[in-house]
């Protein structure tokens, strides 16, 4: 039998989102709590690192912001998707969240009276993206794991891949997992989990994420009968690198950058002549589309057509200053200095705004499940992200959860049992079929195909036929997946073996966001159809909920909370 390791609580993902959740439940229960933080890569590994332009919160009303129109931008933003009761409780929330950081230490970027600087962010009608620098994620994580190693009441499973989520008589029951470094099957038994594994972006190969983030959370939930909602809107950020994809801060723009098309026109003033570059995402990277189809963009490699990045008006001093991390990473891939070339972008997978259904409290509809940060919809971002609430996002909803499985802990709950048959099942499936299938098939070749098929029939711009195409392509890959052939059949460090779990993950990821986006035959957010340019209130102001059934993807509807802010058209 597999060794079953048991915590009081298990964290699923040591982002920004699982390391605050970890550090409110140790701030709350002190040495009492047991915490085992669960990790498929090492600890500060985690995509978060990567978060660039900042985290929004409201910190100046002297000068003229407010919780309310941070709130009312987050729903505008949002094309009127979101929950306004779940983002009044966002906003208000944010600004502690900060103020936290602050305390525990986090170098953050200061204006000359030694206040935190904020820049403007796109969809903001104020400067609210708290930062540091252009490395705003990775001081952050500092910030969380550096408090959190003062508690020592916490066990890392670094490099251990989570395989299930058991749930039994709609109750939590445990992981199954396998510890990379040894090649041992392990169950992971807790009275609690919050899943807070990040998105799923590299379902598409152009994508500003870390290869290691491929919706393992999503779909573990999806297949232990958690419902998915809104999964059809992916976020698209304007500014990927090209060919790279890495990000290209919103930043750039926050602090004066422009868009330029290849006549070197501002083209953004067709689009959103208010906002300009400081439009939300969604309608930016719909305009830079829009460019680049009607051939007033520049020829890139591998079909990646391109527009510019302008930042040689802002002088070194500030590049240097607020935007070194895009310096550097601009001279390294393609050895260009922005302080004086422009730089090549096109919009690029970014985020996704579903997630798995979670309430205001980040609870689910299973007893002892919570979700936090990106896996998750509460839904504060509704149809369309704006920048920087983010990684707000995943403090507050780690600072949620973690409040909420504190509570739970202190009722005693009892420890579940991870039922033996469960473990050996899960066993069977990986060690028993999965590494011994010999049907030829290269799950890096259908990784690729994958990727083609999202990059093509479900990008910024969408249309029925080429999604319904995209379906019918991404069926025939799961068909082929059950020949696929793990070549590495060893234990230790089984990359192959885990890639492939990944690429099963991503497989049914695709067939659910497109099986929602068929099925939701309006334009709103992050979801733009050809075919169906316009919104449409009256039949799809609805969340979608995606739930797993035998015949595949099962599609449902539950009404958005509208509390103050009915849908109005969104210019800018
Ligand atoms: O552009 C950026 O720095 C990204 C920020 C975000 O996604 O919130």
């Amino acid at each position: 039998m597999p060794t079953v390791q048991r915590h009081d609580v298990l964290i699923l993902g040591s982002g920004l989102a699982g390391l605050r959740a970890a550090l409110e439940i140790a701030r709350r229960l002190g040495g009492s709590a047991d915490i085992g933080i669960v990790s498929k890569v090492q600890l500060m590994r985690s995509h978060s690192v990567c978060a660039e332009g900042g985290t929004g919160a409201v910190l100046r009303p002297e000068e003229g912001d407010s919780l309310e129109l941070h709130a009312w931008d987050t729903v505008k933003g949002s094309d009127f998707l979101a929950d306004q009761d779940v983002v009044d409780a966002f906003v208000e929330a944010c600004p502690q969240e900060l103020r936290q950081l602050e305390h525990w230490g986090l170098a953050w970027t200061r204006r000359d009276d030694g206040r935190l600087w904020q820049r403007a962010f796109g969809g903001h009608s104020f400067p609210r993206a708290t930062m540091a620098a252009d490395k705003t994620g990775l001081f952050e994580m500092q910030t969380l794991y550096d408090t959190l190693v003062k508690y020592q009441t916490f066990t890392r499973y670094d490099e251990v891949f989570v395989t299930s989520i058991v749930v039994q008589d709609g109750e939590f029951r445990g992981l199954t997992a396998i510890d990379s470094a040894t090649g041992e099957f392990l169950g992971l038994c807790g009275k609690a989990l919050i899943i807070a594994s990040g998105g799923l972006g590299t379902l598409y190969g152009f994508t500003t994420y870390s290869q290691t983030v491929t919706g393992d959370g999503q779909a573990m939930a999806y297949r232990a009968g958690l419902p998915l909602e809104d999964p059809e809107f992916i976020q698209f950020h304007p500014t990927g690198l090209v060919p790279s994809g890495i990000l290209m801060t919103e930043g750039c723009r926050g602090e004066g950058g422009y868009l330029r098309n290849s006549e070197g026109e501002r083209f953004m003033e067709q689009y959103a002549p208010e906002r300009m570059e400081m439009a939300p995402r969604d309608i930016i990277s719909r305009s830079m589309m829009t460019e680049i189809l009607a051939g007033r963009g520049f020829e890139g490699p591998g079909g990646l057509d391109y527009l510019h990045l302008d930042l040689t008006h802002l002088g070194a001093d500030k590049i240097n200053e607020r935007l070194p991390l895009i310096r550097e990473v601009c001279m390294d891939f393609l050895g260009l200095d922005p302080i004086a070339a422009l730089i090549p972008v096109r919009p690029v997978a970014h985020y996704s705004m579903g997630g798995i259904e979670a309430d205001v409290t980040g609870g689910t509809r299973v007893g002892g499940i919570w979700a936090a940060g990106e896996v998750a919809c509460v839904s504060v971002h509704g149809a369309n992200r704006l920048g920087c609430n983010s990684t707000a996002e995943c403090l507050v909803w780690g600072g949620i959860t973690g409040a909420e499985v504190a509570k739970h802990l202190r009722t005693n709950p009892p420890m579940p049992d991870l039922p033996g048959e469960r473990l050996q099942a899960e066993h069977r499936r990986i060690f028993g079929d999965m590494l011994q299938r010999d049907g030829g098939e290269n799950p890096y070749e259908i990784r690729r195909e994958l990727r083609q098929i999202m990059d093509g029939h479900v990008g910024v711009f969408r249309t029925t036929q080429e999604l319904s195409a995209g379906l019918s392509k991404i069926r025939s890959l799961k068909e082929r997946f059950a020949d696929v052939t793990v070549q590495d059949k060893g234990r230790i460090y089984n990359s192959n073996l885990q890639n492939t779990l990944e690429v099963e993950c991503l497989l049914d990821l695709a067939e659910i966001i497109v099986v929602a986006a068929l099925a939701r035959t309006e334009s709103r957010g992050g979801h733009a159809q050809r075919d169906y340019p316009e919104r449409d209130d009256e039949n799809f102001l609805k969340h979608t909920l995606v739930s797993s059934n035998d015949e595949g993807p099962r599609v449902a509807y539950k009404p958005v909370a509208i509390t103050k802010w009915k849908p109005v058209e969104r210019t800018y």
